[in-house]
């Protein structure tokens, strides 16, 4: 069976082609980084507008690239949300006239759930239950995973997403857009502890995140002036990964698991990989990631989950409606079939 993906929740354009016999046969990615760069963020009517003119062109290139023709795709599967409400409609719209077209059936998909589930893309994947660390750009999470939509929060941010603070602290260092992996690179040259900043709710005793302090103390430290840009960034880093290594490890304990997933953008971040890897280790624990590629947003890892989620039993849905959830809380999700 093949499956079609499409991405288009905030600003990539992703489609991709998941055939379930050979895996990943295809994927197109459009990012629109030099379209928002002016701006210093996502600005969301452009974002749209760009989705509606690239989309048909990326589908023609994977369908190529893969070798098959249109008649070949067994279903559509598309993100209904989290995300911003006009991006959203653009895959959503278009997923659901090809399948009326094609006479398939569409899976609407969360995007947290794709995000959760490519790790398990990977050549050696794991099994189920698992401890997931979601870190994006909208969302700082630790769930429980027992399946496919079998999902349980144990812990969130309360204010700002990892990605987020990342990106804010970024911009009011003067880094250029997109901030995050821009103030990472920074990091690399500088040496954490030569400034001080807070580790917020490390010791809250639960497995809630808060990130919005940070810049708030990191703008106080450079209006004093005296840090370096490289320090300063590092010992941010630092502070948000010490959290982000002690709540999961802590999850991993609540839970009485010993296999951790990592998905979502700042899961791209090698510091964070390393100290969690280390730990792990010494705990006999396992972390497990996407390939690099697969980190940010991408159509693959829609196929993906559309593909799990139709072997499982899911039915898409016939009546051919565009809705899609800006918000949506991803342990609300059903398991398929
Ligand atoms: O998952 P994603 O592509 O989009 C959302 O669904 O939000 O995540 C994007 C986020 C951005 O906030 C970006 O700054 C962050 O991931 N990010 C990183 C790194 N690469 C991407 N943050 C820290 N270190 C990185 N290397
Ligand atoms: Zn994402």
């Amino acid at each position: 069976m093949i499956v079609l993906g499409l991405e288009s929740s905030c600003d990539e354009t992703g489609v991709a082609l998941y055939d379930t016999e050979r895996g990943l046969i295809a994927q197109q990615l459009h990012s629109q980084i030099d379209l928002h760069a002016a701006y210093g963020g996502v600005v969301p009517e452009l974002a749209s507008r760009d989705h509606v003119r690239r989309m048909p062109a990326l589908i023609r290139q994977t369908v190529s690239e893969a070798g098959v023709s249109m008649q070949d795709i067994d279903a559509v599967a598309y993100t209904a949300g989290p995300g911003l409400a006009g991006a959203l409609l653009i895959a959503a719209g278009t997923g659901q006239a090809l399948a009326a077209a094609l006479g398939i059936a569409a899976l609407p998909i969360h995007h947290l759930e794709g995000h959760l589930l490519s790790p398990l893309l990977a050549d050696d994947p794991p099994d189920f239950p698992f401890v997931a660390l979601l870190v994006s750009g909208g969302h700082t999470q630790l769930m429980r995973v027992d399946g496919v939509g079998r999902y349980a929060l144990l812990g969130e941010s309360v204010d700002d997403a990892a990605g987020e603070a990342f990106d804010k602290t970024a911009k009011l260092m003067g880094l250029a857009y997109p901030g995050g992996p821009v103030l990472a690179r920074l990091a690399d040259q500088g040496t954490a502890g030569r400034v001080k900043l807070p580790r917020p709710m490390l010791h809250s005793g639960d497995l809630n995140f808060s990130f919005s302090g940070l810049k708030t103390a990191v703008m106080t430290q450079l209006r004093d002036g005296t840090a370096a840009p490289a320090d300063m960034a590092a010992e941010f880093q630092a502070a948000v990964i010490d959290v982000l290594v002690a709540k999961s490890l802590a999850a991993l304990k609540q839970t009485g698991l010993s296999r951790l997933v990592v998905a979502g953008g700042v899961g791209a971040n090698q510091s964070l990989r390393s100290r969690l890897n280390e730990a792990a280790t010494r705990r006999r624990q396992r972390v497990y990631y996407p390939e690099p590629a697969l980190c940010t947003d991408n159509g693959a890892m829609i196929a993906f989950a559309g593909a799990l989620r139709l072997a499982e039993g899911q039915r898409g849905n016939d009546t051919h409606t565009v809705s899609v959830r800006p918000r949506w809380p991803l342990d609300s999700l059903a398991a398929p079939g």
